[in-house]
């Protein structure tokens, strides 16, 4: 199959060399050239040091190599998924399936990834969403990972399945696109308050507090979107929660850690140097809560540290002391 894989961060790069390990026909566009020609020359990607890439992985910065492609793979980062399908649109082919692999929410208009995709696309291609707990640099090193296709129409899921899957690579389906996108963008803020947590000396008693009420609210405002609650139990879910909170391969984990130590959140994404996806998310999935008139207090309460200059500990503290409520009052199950 012909692949373009459009973004060489860590992620496109990882997707690339897996589906390329599947015999597939596959190019990486990057959005910087020079970015694109380091790697042509060092056969590396930066962010996934020791891992090398084949010389059949095509590398380019021409987008047109995803014309004619069986398969369009997005990993650029959430804030970038707009532009790049508005770019995208006059080149792609109308039987390209489209698969979205960024974990965001769009801010101002609280759209998921493939909808954003969908409506620079008008309609005209199929979209679906793969997703679950996968860090790039161990996907990179073939450690066993498992994710979820999800589409509407279970047989592009399911297409999109035996597309990644091998040995190493387990893929699920799924026709809830809504829950897998929300859970995937969700989960990223809590890792950020997860670190936060880390970084104030906390301890592993809080961080299980905040993975299973962070959990709670995540699924409480993605039924409201109409994700099926189920699918946050799963790996898009509590899957992809549990290894952003708790690992070091975590960005928006990492992120929250320096904020934790007394950085101020700009400081802080400078120095993590990556894109950090739940700074975004913090502030669409807030958003999303006041439109839709859902409580999430931890996104809310990470939110005012990110963007209205909160002090951490006293936002903390007023996260424990909110008002008393039986546990299963706002339970997802
Ligand atoms: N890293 C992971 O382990 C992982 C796993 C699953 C999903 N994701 C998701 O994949 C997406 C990409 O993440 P990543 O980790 O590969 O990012 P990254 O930080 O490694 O790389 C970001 C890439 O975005 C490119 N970029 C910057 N500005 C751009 C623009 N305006 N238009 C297009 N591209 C631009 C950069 O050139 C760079 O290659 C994110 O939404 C992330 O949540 C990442």
């Amino acid at each position: 199959m012909k692949i373009s894989v459009i973004g060489s961060g860590a992620w496109g790069t990882a997707l690339s060399l897996l589906l390329l390990e599947n015999g597939n026909d596959v190019t990486l566009w990057s959005y910087f050239k020079k970015e694109c020609e380091a790697m042509e020359q060092t056969r590396e990607n930066p962010f996934l040091k020791g891992i090398p890439i084949p010389e059949k992985l095509r590398l380019t910065s021409d987008l047109s190599c995803a014309g004619g492609a069986d398969a369009v793979i997005f990993a650029v980062p959430s804030f970038a998924v707009r532009e790049t399908a508005k770019k995208l649109a006059p080149i792609l082919s109308p039987k390209t399936v489209i698969i979205s692999v960024a974990k965001g929410i769009e801010k101002d208009t609280s759209l998921r990834m493939s909808q954003v995709i969908d409506e620079e696309l008008h309609g005209s291609n199929i979209v679906a969403a793969l997703s679950g707990p996968s860090h790039a640099e161990e996907v990179g090193r073939r450690i066993p990972t498992a994710c979820v296709s999800a589409c509407p129409d279970i047989e592009v899921a399911e297409w999109v399945q035996d597309m990644f899957m091998n040995e190493r690579f387990r893929v699920y389906t799924s026709s809830d696109i809504i829950g897998v996108e929300l859970g995937a963008a969700l989960k990223n803020v809590i890792a950020l308050c997860a670190g936060c947590c880390d970084g104030m000396g906390f301890g592993d008693n809080t961080k299980a507090m905040l993975m299973t009420r962070g959990l709670t609210e995540i699924a409480r405002v993605g039924e409201k979107m109409g994700g099926r609650k189920e699918t946050f139990a799963g790996l898009a879910g509590m899957g992809d929660l549990i290894v952003t909170c708790t690992s070091n391969h975590s960005r928006n984990r990492r992120a929250g850690l320096l904020i934790g130590g007394g950085m101020s959140p700009q400081e802080a994404m400078k120095q993590v140097g990556a894109v950090v996806e739940g700074y975004y998310a913090a502030a669409s999935g807030f958003a999303m809560a006041q439109k839709c008139g859902v409580e999430m207090p931890i996104t809310e309460a990470t939110y005012s540290v990110l963007y209205k200059e909160a002090p951490l500990r006293e936002t903390f503290t007023s996260l424990m002391t909110r008002a008393k409520r039986h546990e299963l009052e706002e339970s997802w199950l």
